[in-house]
């Protein structure tokens, strides 16, 4: 199947939506003005394009996705969910590599609904609905992993953007732990990050007691009995030892209640500083203490996929 991109006709050349009917056939009574055989029109600036067509599609190209009546234009719903500019996302679509409803679609002009369709570019769902949002925060030391506290405690709702705005926080951190948790709307992309059957990896930076013996990193790899049952840990390293403190990244992943504290207790290295860096795909980076950030096409695109949506 042709992968090019077609020719953009401009606006002058072709007839309005009104004046055509599906086939691309004058409505009215009148002899059809002859329409202009490939080669089509010449290529136009972009700002003219009429998104609504979908001219470069060969016969045997066009797909059998069945347009939404009242949807959103394809290419403009990848690009309001970031994926690129309007020109960016045609290309990709005629390249092949927009899927709708798990069927490639070629057409610019297609049709979506974005609230109630899986889009995905190169197999990774992309967060089509406008309605959805994904936020990362950086919890500070003293703010409580909930959206309200009846015993008047900063929460996490305090720190967010638009207080109005529902979401669900992903998990939860300690009073005393800081870092990253993930908040949105999307119910079932939540629950699925949260569920010990998806195993999403957690990874927190631990300042403990040291000196800390060669063989920890086996100990807590191995699994380390805790009063609720053995936690295993899923990586471990040592990053500085610099001092009686030693700065070690451990990841897990699982949720328990004070899990990571717990465990390195047990191993006789109390943890005096916390910070969870990454979540999934999604990292900290360099989010200031309290600030919120919105997560990417491409991390959103991650997260589904590491939950298998
Ligand atoms: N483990 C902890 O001990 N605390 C957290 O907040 C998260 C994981």
């Amino acid at each position: 199947m042709a992968t090019r991109k077609p020719d953009r006709p401009g606006r002058d050349s072709q007839p309005g939506r009104s004046q055509r009917r599906a086939g691309g056939r004058p409505a009215s009574n009148r002899p059809a003005p002859a329409r202009p055989a490939p080669p089509r029109p010449a290529p136009a600036r972009a700002d003219s394009w009429d998104d609504d067509e979908d001219w470069g599609i060969e016969p045997g190209e066009r797909d059998s996705l069945t347009d939404v009546p009242g949807g959103v234009r394809l290419q403009k719903v990848l690009a309001a969910a970031g994926i690129g500019s309007r020109r960016h996302c045609e290309e990709l679509i005629g390249a092949g590599r927009v899927e709708v409803d798990g069927e490639t679609v070629r057409r610019f002009g297609a049709r979506v609904d974005p609230a109630r369709q899986v889009i995905r570019v190169d197999g990774k769902r992309i967060p089509a609905s406008g309605d959805l949002v994904y936020l990362a925060l950086n919890k500070p030391v003293g703010v409580i992993s909930a959206m309200s506290d009846d015993r008047g405690r900063r929460t996490i709702a305090d720190l967010l953007p638009d207080p109005t705005q529902r979401l669900f926080h992903v998990g939860r951190l300690d009073y005393e732990t800081e870092g990253l948790i993930l908040l949105t709307n999307d119910g079932e992309l939540a629950h699925r990050l949260a569920h010990p059957r998806y195993g999403v990896l957690k990874t927190y930076l631990a300042e403990v007691t040291g000196p800390v013996p060669k063989d920890l990193g086996r100990k807590l790899t191995t699994g380390v009995q805790l009063d609720d049952g053995v936690v295993v840990a899923d990586r471990f390293k040592v990053v500085d030892r610099a001092g009686p403190r030693v700065l070690v990244e451990v990841t897990v992943h699982e949720g328990r209640k004070h899990v990571v504290r717990r465990m390195f207790a047990e191993l006789g290295h109390p943890v005096s500083r916390l910070v969870r860096t990454q979540v999934g795909p999604v990292s900290l980076g360099s989010l200031r203490p309290a600030a919120t950030r919105r997560l990417t096409a491409a991390e959103v695109g991650n997260l589904y996929a590491a939950v298998g949506m």
